[in-house]
This record gives C-alpha cells, structure tokens and sequence, in this order.
C-alpha cells in the first residue's frame, strides 16, 4: 500500500502526543474512559448522539486481537477519536474519506481539521488514514482482518453497497458491522435490506437509534428469522424519520411536531 503520499494510506505518526501544542490545541493525554473520550470528542463537528458515541467506543474497546477497525467517512475525526480511544494495545483504525470532495462538506481545509483534531485528543498514533473512497481502499486492501466496520461516508444505495460488498470479504469471524443513518437515508436502509436482511452470515444485533449493529458469523436458520425481525422493527421508526424530513422539506411545523417524540428530536 501506499504510504506517505498525498492519497492512499498515510500513517500518522503523532510527535505531540504527550502535551505539546498542536495548532493552538492542547494535546489531551488519550481518553481511557468513554466520558473521557466524549469530551476530547465534543468540540468536533459531527453528527453523533452520546449513546452512539459509547457504542463506537465499547466497539473498539473489544476488537478482536489480529484485526483492525475500519471507518468509512471520517469527517472531522469525531467517531474515529472515540473508536480509536476506545482500542487498546498496539490495535489500529483505518480512517477512510478523500477530505476534498464538496459533495459531502469536504475541501482544502478538511485533511487539516481532521488531523488537528485526532492530534488533540492524543490518539492520532492509532490511526491510520487512507485518502480517498471506501471502494478504492477496499480494492488496495492488504487483507488484514476486519474487527469493526463503521460504515458512515455517503449514504446512497450504490455508495453503501460498495462498502458492504468492498469490506465484506476481509470482515474476521465474530467482527461487527456498525452503520449510521440506517432507518433514516433511504439509500442506506435500501442497502441493508438488500445485504442483511435474510442473510446466512450477517446479522443484525441491535441499534442506537440509526446506529445499527450487525455481526459477521455464520448464521442458523432461527437465527436469520430473529435478525429479519430485529430489521423489521425498525420500519416503523424509518417510517416515522421519513415522515418529519418529508414534513420539514414542506414546511409543515406542527405536522413534524405531532411526529416527534419529544422536542427537537434528533434525525441521526
Ligand atoms: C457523515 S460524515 C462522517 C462523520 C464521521 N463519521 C463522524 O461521526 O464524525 C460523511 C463523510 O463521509 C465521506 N465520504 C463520502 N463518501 C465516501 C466514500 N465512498 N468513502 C469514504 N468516505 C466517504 C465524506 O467525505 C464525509 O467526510
């Protein structure tokens, strides 16, 4: 694989981990508790409640020995700050996004940001970056095993297939699928259903709201019939996140007031 250059895969090899100033930042000494982590996680912009936050970090706390986690769309590090305080001994994460692409907030400031902020928090010695999409550092994976896979880049039918079918393949027996905004972007929703949803070595285990968890092991046929009914309830909360986005794109307020559980209620 490629390293060091201005795409592909990129080791960082943090120089400040231990208190130095990083562009105006202090560096944190690395979290080892989730509320540690939360709060070297909080000024990052991103899109993460505290109970999915928790779970990426329980997460990478039991990845699997031999494997790594692999994140897809890393933003300004916010989910892969809390994955990578959560790993322990020498366990490593892959951060996957090209930083540069304005369809999705990216552009030149990006890459910065995302190092500076992965930098503060003391754990930028345990990642790894590779820039570009998740279909391209698939294609150039080394094979190593895949503890965890955080699938949160563009959430399109076509874009999360293609991390599906693109990681599949190097996931480690027992390793888990986590992926955001499932049951509220039609496209992920449409990819789960097509992938997961009567799937012989896929199955789902639970959710954070539209965090969804799945795990990679070879599935019973009573096993299949509980993870299709584990899917199917959460149709109707898809249902209902459709229905207020559909309702706010109208702007009608109090119809998306009548649909929402309590006030402001988050869409993630
Ligand atoms: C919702 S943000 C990720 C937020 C981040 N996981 C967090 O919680 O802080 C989506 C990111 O995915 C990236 N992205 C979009 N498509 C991608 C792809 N196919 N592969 C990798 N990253 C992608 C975008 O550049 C963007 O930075």
């Amino acid at each position: 694989m490629p390293r060091d250059s201005s795409r592909g895969i990129v080791a960082f090899n943090c120089e400040n981990s231990c208190g130095h100033t990083n562009v105006g930042t202090t560096v944190r000494a690395m979290a080892t508790t989730f509320e540690d982590a939360w709060q070297a996680a909080s000024g990052v912009e991103g899109w993460l409640l505290p109970a999915q936050g928790k779970a990426l970090f329980e997460a990478g706390r039991r990845l699997l020995p031999g494997t790594v986690a692999v994140e897809i769309g890393s933003h300004r590090g916010k989910s892969a700050i809390l994955i990578a305080s959560g790993l322990q001994g020498d366990s490593r994460l892959t951060a996957v996004d090209p930083f540069d692409d304005p369809r999705w907030g990216g552009g030149p400031e990006s890459l910065e940001k995302f190092t500076a902020n992965i930098e503060a928090a003391g754990v930028a010695s345990r990642i790894d970056l590779f820039r570009g999409i998740s279909s391209e550092a698939s294609a150039q994976w080394d094979g190593t095993p895949v503890g965890l896979l955080w699938v949160d880049g563009a959430h399109d039918l076509e874009s999360t297939l293609a991390d599906f079918d693109g990681w599949l393949p190097y996931m480690a027996p027992g390793s888990e699928i986590y992926v955001h905004d499932a049951f509220s972007a039609i496209g992920t929703t449409k990819a789960i259903m097509q992938r997961f949803f009567w799937s012989s070595h896929v199955h789902y285990t639970g959710c954070e709201r539209t965090l969804v968890k799945f795990q990679v092991r070879p599935t019973t046929f009573s096993e299949r019939v509980v993870s299709a009914l584990g899917v199917c309830s959460r149709l109707p909360f898809f249902a209902r996140m459709l229905a207020i986005k559909l309702a706010r794109r109208k702007g009608m307020k109090s119809l998306e007031r009548k649909l929402m559980r309590e006030d402001n209620e988050p869409l993630i």
